[in-house]
């Protein structure tokens, strides 16, 4: 095939908080994935991500923390590029959509649609939170979706269902900032005519899943779009977080942050082009229509990256100006779950990428996740399965292939590659399978299946273990010295062209085999062929894959939900703690009860009146003990009815170390009936 040339981009994550497995499974392992294959292959190729720095999921977090939003960029983008560094990414450039460079762009794009009269402006009536005095980004906003019934849908936009709406449809709103119902204020914003879009958006969808074949998941929901029909959409928001409106006058509205988060972009690729000195590469893959565009995001991105950011793109182009060419393919993956659920931070539900990359090296995270991407369909990361693809697959697989290989190529043939002879079918066939593999692998990852490539590429190591097994290599030694050579010759081939195609999955270890192998990789094509001559030097075999005992993933799985961090539905109010009446009582009388070993029948006294409490208290104080404190009850509680004795509110008591309870109790100057608060 001819060379091409290819710009890939990963969608810039927010940087609100920690990356968690989800997020590289999503849409940066694939696209690391892919680049690697490309560059192997020797194509053209930039790999271009950052971190997306404005919208409301960061200014939500700001708010949490009673910090500006700036802080909170500056310590998830650092913590971010470090997980993207450890894990293996390799971005050409991961830029910042803080970067001047990058608001210059999202200006330069905005005020071209509004100085052509493409924009409208129309006033909306808009969430406004009467406390705050501020207009409530949608994500400040939830309610009951009028499509599907979702308790948490969005002002305008329903995560579950995906219904867009406008906000006076939402049923039940609450500001999510002071738990009020919000009003609707009149506001005027700038929108984009997508629906004049449309029937070209259709057309060029259609044309590029002809041609290029695109994923059945991505399809089916851009076609339910186009069937909704596409709405104009406001690319501005009233917020002070963001790029700032390039028009004079206007205050307090900053871009959308889809509008400008996707030119992140075509900014980070100048950026790219300024570092490097280089002042025309990024035309020369924004603006070359010859240019492969493959956008790597996860499914909640798909309408930005098929319909919005297309639109935008052809209405700049319909201009005078350059013409920038448009994603060519959008491989977006569905969402991995963890252990059986979705990630949630608060519920302690999942594991960031940086703590997982600080107990364990990248490759076996990033073999685990490519064996089982979400390419089709949801699936779950598994603590068991994870050990299981490293000891399993890794280590006794490819792991013991090589090593037992390079064993006995160190101990009977001094550490050189052996001569071949007289080839047999089984040798013939192992070389052909060998010579096979690259167009095949190549078949699998130039259409995106990178889970079934990868998963192939493991069946090379088992197909090597069977042929170094079947041709009992220890046995040759003794009877055949040549055949024996053979058999290692074609072992340490189908090695060279396991670490080549590997490369891209699990990268350091496959330097690590070109380093023991003492060679290089070649290209892709070549990279089945037989690429290591009889008689060349080989280095000292390492372990590349150390089994994961039991005992590491027990322990991680015991962390699980563990946290005491409660999600914010599982919290009361001070009003729900405040129905709770808890008031000072002096026990006046106490005595036993017939037949119950743990009940004693309490007389206590509150402020004004008297009244009984059975309390099982009996297996840790001695009735007459009891006389003369001071304890915690609660007033308000229904009554009950315990041995035949009714039981009008409950003592506050606490079990020690020993496992005998300790009755809370208050000194003598505080009165009876005193309110606990
Ligand atoms: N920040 C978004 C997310 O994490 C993705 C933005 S992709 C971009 O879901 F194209 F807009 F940059
Ligand atoms: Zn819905």
């Amino acid at each position: 095939m001819a060379k091409e040339k290819i710009l890939v981009t990963s969608a810039l994550p927010y940087v609100n908080g920690a990356i968690h497995l989800g997020h590289l499974s999503g849409a940066y392992l694939p696209g690391d994935i892919y680049v690697r294959y490309k560059r192997l292959n020797g194509d053209e190729i930039i790999y271009i991500c950052g971190s997306d720095e404005h919208g409301v999921p960061i200014t939500i977090s700001a708010d949490k923390e009673g910090v500006s939003p700036k802080v909170i960029i500056d310590r998830y983008h650092k913590l971010a590029y470090e997980t993207f560094k450890k894990f293996g990414m390799s971005f050409d450039n991961y830029s910042r959509t803080s970067l001047p460079i990058h608001h210059e762009t999202a200006k330069e794009f905005f005020l071209e649609f509004y100085n052509k009269g493409l924009l409208k402006e129309k006033k909306s009536l808009q969430f406004y939170d009467k406390k705050n005095n501020m207009y409530l980004p949608d994500r400040y906003v939830e309610g009951t979706c009028p499509n599907c019934g979702f308790e948490e849908a969005r002002s305008d936009e329903c995560e579950n269902c995906g219904k867009l709406y406008y906000p006076s449809e939402l049923k039940n709103p609450k500001s999510k900032i002071s738990g009020e119902v919000p009003v609707l204020k009149e506001t005027s914003h700038w929108y984009f005519p997508l629906g004049e879009f449309q029937p070209r958006l259709e057309k060029y969808i259609n044309s590029m899943n002809e041609k290029y074949g695109w994923k059945d998941n991505v399809m089916q929901y851009n076609l339910s779009w186009f069937k909704e029909g596409l709405k104009d959409r406001a690319v501005t928001r009233d917020l002070d977080w963001g790029v700032k409106m390039p028009i004079k006058d206007v205050e307090g509205k900053v871009l959308y942050v889809w509008f400008e988060a996707v030119l992140g972009y075509i900014s980070s690729t100048k950026e790219y082009s300024e570092k490097t000195n280089k002042p025309d590469l990024w035309k020369d893959y924004w603006l070359d229509p010859k240019t492969k565009y493959v956008a790597f995001i996860g499914k909640d991105n798909i309408v930005f990256h098929c319909i919005f950011f297309p639109a935008m793109l052809m209405a700049w182009n319909d201009g005078e100006n350059e013409k920038y060419c448009l994603p060519q393919n959008v491989p977006a993956n569905e969402f991995l779950n963890f252990e059986g659920k979705k990630f949630s931070k608060s519920r302690n539900w999942g594991i960031d990428g940086i703590d997982f990359l600080n107990l364990f090296p990248a490759d076996p995270l990033r073999y685990a996740l490519a064996s089982n991407l979400p390419e089709n369909r949801d699936t779950d990361f598994h603590w068991k399965e994870f050990q299981a693809r490293n000891n399993n697959e890794l280590a006794d697989i490819l792991g013991n292939f090589i090593n037992r290989t390079f064993t006995f190529v160190h101990k009977h043939f001094n550490g050189l590659v052996p001569e071949q002879f007289n080839l047999n079918k089984a040798d013939k066939d192992m070389l052909k399978l060998i010579a096979s593999y690259p167009e095949k692998i190549a078949g699998y990852f130039e259409h995106f299946k990178l889970k079934d490539g990868t998963n192939e590429i493991m069946n090379l190591a088992r197909e090597g273990n069977k042929y170094f097994n079947d041709s009992e290599p220890w046995n040759t030694i003794k009877t055949d010295r040549n055949k024996c050579g053979t058999t290692l010759n074609i072992c340490l081939q189908a090695i060279y062209t396991l670490a080549e195609l590997f490369e891209p999955v699990i990268p350091f270890s496959s330097e690590k085999i070109f380093k023991m192998l003492n060679s290089e990789p070649t290209s892709w094509k070549k990279s089945g062929s037989e690429n290591l001559p009889a008689g060349h030097k080989l280095n000292k075999a390492e372990i590349l894959f150390p089994k994961i005992e039991d005992k590491i993933i027990e322990e991680q799985i015991a962390k699980l939900g563990t946290d005491s961090s409660l999600e914010e539905e599982d919290l009361i109010s001070y009003d729900d703690f405040m129905k709770t009446q808890l008031q000072v009582a002096e026990v006046i009388e106490a005595d036993n009860i017939k037949k119950s070993k743990k009940l004693l029948k309490l007389k206590v006294r509150l402020g004004e009146g008297e009244r009984q409490v059975i309390a099982g208290i009996a297996e840790s104080y001695k009735a007459e003990d009891m006389v003369g404190k001071k304890v915690i009850i609660v007033e308000n509680l229904q009554p009950a009815k315990l041995m035949g004795q009714v039981s009008r509110g409950m003592i506050l008591a606490v079990e020690n170390i020993d496992g005998k309870l300790e009755v809370l109790t208050v000194n003598k100057n505080v009165k009876n009936g005193t309110r606990v608060t």
